[in-house]
C-alpha cells in the first residue's frame, strides 16, 4: 500500500454548486501533503468526505488500501475548522474530556501534552493560551487514540509567527515519529516549508499533484547574467567552459550549471570584452508556480 488516502472521480455537490468535482487525490504513507488553494476551493469539503462528515454523490474513498471506510476512519486524527476546546479547563481537562471516546489514562494524556510541548501549562486554563498553545492543545485531542493519519484543516490559519513556527515544529516532528498528514491551506507559505508533496485545488478541482521533489526542480535556480551583448556573452562563456550550461533571455544569460566562483565568470566575460551590468542568483519563484495553477 503505497498511498495511505486514494479518491477516485469524488464528487460533491450542494444544491448546483459543485464543491469537489471529480477529485482524484493520493495521499503517500509517511509523507506531508499540503492541500493548497484559495478560500472556497472545496478543501474542508473534501476533507469531511474523507472523514465521513459529509457524503459524495459520486466517486470512491480508499483509505489504507481498503473501502471498508468505517473500519479505516479508526485509525486517523483530525482537526477541521475551529478546535472546540472547552476554554475555561486545563489542557488535561481537555483532553479528558476528548478523551472519552477513546479511553486513555492519565499518564497518557500527560505523555500527549508533552509530546505537543504542554505538559509545564498543562494546569492552566486553556482561555489564557496564546493561539499557537490552543492549536497544538487542538493536535493534541486529534491524537487521542494513537492515529497513523491526521487530517489537519487550516492548522496554521491566524497563527503569528511564533505559532506557526510551533505548529510546524509539531508537524515535522509527528511525522518523524512516523504520522501522516493531510494538511489544507489557502498559504502557501504555511506548508511550502513542511510538504513532501502537494495538490493544488481550484474551483472543487485538484488542478495537478505534485511532489516537492518535482517542484524544487521545475524551480530550480539559475545564475543571472546582465550584459550589453548576451548572445556574445555566451559565445564568450561557451569558449570558457565548453561544459557551461547556459542560454540567452533578453539581454541577460541564464547559467544553471553549478558556479563555484563567480567572479572568474566575471573575468571571462569582461577579457571577452562583454560589459557585465549585473550578476546575481534567481530562481522560477516558488509562489508563481502556484499563482499560475490556482489564480492570483
Ligand atoms: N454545508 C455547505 N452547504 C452549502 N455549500 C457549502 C457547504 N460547505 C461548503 N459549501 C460550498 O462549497 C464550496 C467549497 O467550500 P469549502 O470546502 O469550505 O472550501 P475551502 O475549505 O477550500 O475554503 C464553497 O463554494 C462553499 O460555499
Ligand atoms: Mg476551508
Amino acid at each position: 500500500m503505497d498511498n495511505i488516502i486514494e479518491t477516485k472521480n469524488l464528487t460533491k455537490r450542494y444544491g448546483t454548486n459543485i464543491a469537489v468535482n471529480g477529485v482524484s487525490l493520493h495521499v503517500k504513507k509517511g509523507g506531508i501533503y499540503g492541500l493548497i488553494g484559495k478560500n472556497g476551493a472545496g478543501k474542508t469539503t473534501l476533507m469531511k468526505l474523507l472523514l465521513g462528515l459529509a457524503q459524495p454523490q459520486q466517486g470512491e474513498i480508499i483509505l489504507f488500501g481498503s473501502s471498508d471506510l468505517n473500519k479505516q476512519r479508526i485509525k486517523i486524527g483530525s482537526l477541521i475548522e475551529e478546535p472546540a476546546l472547552y476554554k475555561g479547563d486545563t489542557a488535561l481537562e481537555n483532553l479528558k474530556r476528548f478523551s472519552l471516546l477513546v479511553p486513555a489514562s492519565d499518564d497518557e494524556l500527560k505523555s500527549l501534552l508533552e509530546l505537543v510541548g504542554l505538559a509545564d501549562v498543562g494546569n492552566k486554563k486553556v482561555g489564557r493560551y496564546s493561539l499557537g498553545m490552543r492549536q497544538r492543545l487542538a493536535i493534541a485531542v486529534a491524537l487521542l487514540g494513537n492515529p497513523e493519519l491526521l487530517i489537519l484543516d487550516e492548522p496554521i490559519n491566524g497563527l503569528d509567527p511564533t505559532g506557526i513556527k510551533e505548529v510546524r515544529d509539531l508537524i515535522l516532528e509527528l511525522n518523524k515519529k512516523g504520522i501522516t498528514f493531510l494538511i489544507s491551506s489557502h498559504l502557501l507559505d504555511e506548508l511550502g516549508k513542511i510538504a513532501t508533496d502537494f495538490g493544488m485545488m481550484a474551483d472543487g478541482v485538484i488542478v495537478e499533484e505534485i511532489s516537492a521533489k518535482e517542484l524544487r526542480d521545475k524551480c530550480r535556480a539559475f545564475f543571472k547574467v546582465t550584459t550589453d551583448d548576451s548572445e556574445k556573452a555566451l559565445g564568450v562563456l561557451k569558449a570558457w567552459d565548453p561544459g557551461i550550461s547556459a542560454e540567452t533571455s533578453g539581454n541577460e544569460v541564464h547559467i544553471t550549471s553549478e558556479i563555484n566562483d563567480s567572479s572568474e565568470i566575471a573575468a571571462a566575460l569582461v577579457n571577452g570584452g562583454v560589459r557585465v551590468y549585473e550578476m546575481r542568483n534567481e530562481s522560477i519563484d516558488f509562489e508563481d508556480f502556484f499563482i499560475e495553477r490556482l489564480g492570483s
